[in-house]
């Protein structure tokens, strides 16, 4: 009587007391929900597959979320993803009726009592479960059983890249899971057939590719220890062509051109031609070298080694036409009318200046001496005109093949 006295006289004591009742409730249906487990587990064989009673394989439906799709690396032929791994099954023994609508496992103990499938990853080279702040597990069970366990996993996985066309190669990588001890009559895989299989976030950025392309497949291994059964998610990928351009490329380009300034240089400039000659093929070489350190030692030609190999040659070509031109510019001449002989066209011949001869006294052509450099003046001007023309020609074949094969093959 005092009490509701109290409370008439206090009327916002009944929201208060209402919430009070409500929290109690609630921690009340809690603690049922997890005593409830607790019995469940007194008779649960965790040796048991959930299907065992029934005789059939348990069916495990997967889904993968990708955060990340790390970039493929060459030269250890792998790549790196980072992934929420869902898992869900349907284990009769764990069903309950009233409580909560779904139940929440935290308690690690409390997890390893329950049975999970044996998943592991075929091609995996490194694999982590992520444990900041707490190791990122989900184990959630519903009213009918329904059990969901999602991990969160980064995993550096094989993928044998095929680098025939490199830089303007595509690639097919992917990610294979299966049980590792339970054959196909106690585990059977799904891809996920609620929803999407593969959920690849938005905002991925994989350095240097393009995904083109992504599908899963359902497969039953056959071993020597059973037949197992597996998933695949196949990733089909493409490489941008644009760093390579801007890295390797553009530079050889230039490096190459420069090579050709020799050809406007006296054929008696000893030291200024060979030492730019030397330069560029040194730079090229290290260019080289430093691609190279990037790349796997596979035995066969990559594109790239085509373009290195074509500059290569140019550079050195061009070192060896200065050899050629200062070997001509030197040697004695035979017989000094040559030239007035043998008439060389217009472009080749270039306009001789009118020069004094100091010692005789009288004008004679300049480049008509004692010397072939007339000659080699005129190999000069042709170098001019086949050097460039040859490495556009090359340009012209190079581009269009690859780009044409790259889109071919993706
Ligand atoms: C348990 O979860 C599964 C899968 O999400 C769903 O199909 C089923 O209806 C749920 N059961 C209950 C009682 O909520
Ligand atoms: C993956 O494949 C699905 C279906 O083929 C497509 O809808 C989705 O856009 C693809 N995702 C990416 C990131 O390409
Ligand atoms: C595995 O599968 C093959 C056919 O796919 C079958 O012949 C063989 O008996 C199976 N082995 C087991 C252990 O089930």
């Amino acid at each position: 009587m005092a009490n509701l006295l109290v409370l008439s006289s206090q009327p916002w004591l009944i929201p208060l007391l209402l919430w009070l009742l409500t929290a109690v409730s609630a921690l009340q249906t809690h603690a049922t929900q997890k005593e409830r487990i607790l019995q469940i587990l007194q008779d649960y064989d965790v040796n048991e597959w959930p299907d065992f009673q029934y005789g059939r394989p348990t069916v495990v439906d997967v889904q993968m979320y990708f955060n990340s799709f790390g970039s493929l690396s060459a030269a250890n032929m792998d790549f790196t993803i980072d992934l929420f791994l869902r898992q869900r099954w349907r284990d009769q023994r764990l069903a309950y009726s009233g409580g909560l609508p779904s139940y929440t496992i935290i308690d690690p103990q409390l997890q390893q009592k329950i049975w999970k499938p044996d998943t592991f990853f075929d091609n995996v080279k490194q694999a982590s479960l992520h444990t900041v702040t707490v190791p990122n597990v989900l184990l959630r069970v519903n009213q009918s059983g329904d059990v969901l366990y999602s991990l969160r996993l980064t995993l550096t996985l094989t993928c044998a890249l095929e680098l025939e066309l490199f830089p303007f190669d595509a690639q097919r990588c992917f990610v294979k899971l299966s049980s590792y001890a339970h054959m196909d009559n106690v585990i059977k895989y799904y891809w996920w057939r609620q929803g999407k299989a593969l959920e690849i976030d938005e905002n991925i950025e994989i350095s240097q590719f393009d995904l083109l392309e992504n599908y899963t497949e359902e497969r039953t291994v056959v071993l020597t220890t059973g037949n197992f059964s597996g998933l695949t998610a196949h990733f089909a990928l493409r490489r941008q062509n644009g760093y390579h351009l801007l890295q390797t490329y553009i530079p050889t380009i230039l490096i190459v051109s420069i090579s050709w300034v020799s050809f406007w240089l006296d054929p008696n400039a000893v030291p200024g031609r060979v030492s730019l000659g030397v330069t560029t093929l040194l730079t090229l070489t290290t260019l080289a070298s430093g691609i190279r350190q990037s790349l796997p030692p596979v035995s066969y030609v990559k594109a790239i080694d085509v373009w290195i190999g074509v500059c290569m040659i140019m550079v050195f070509g061009a070192l060896l036409e200065f050899t050629f031109v200062n070997y001509l510019a030197n040697k004695k001449m035979v017989d000094s009318r040559l030239p007035e002989i043998i008439h060389l066209p217009r472009c080749l011949a270039g306009y001789p200046e009118i020069v004094e001869d100091p010692i005789a006294g009288e004008q004679k052509k300049e480049g008509y001496g004692s010397t072939y450099i007339f000659y080699a003046r005129a190999v000069d001007r042709l170098s001019r005109i086949v050097f460039p023309g040859g490495f556009l020609i090359f340009n012209l074949i190079y581009w269009p093949y690859y780009i044409i094969l790259q889109r071919a093959i993706a």
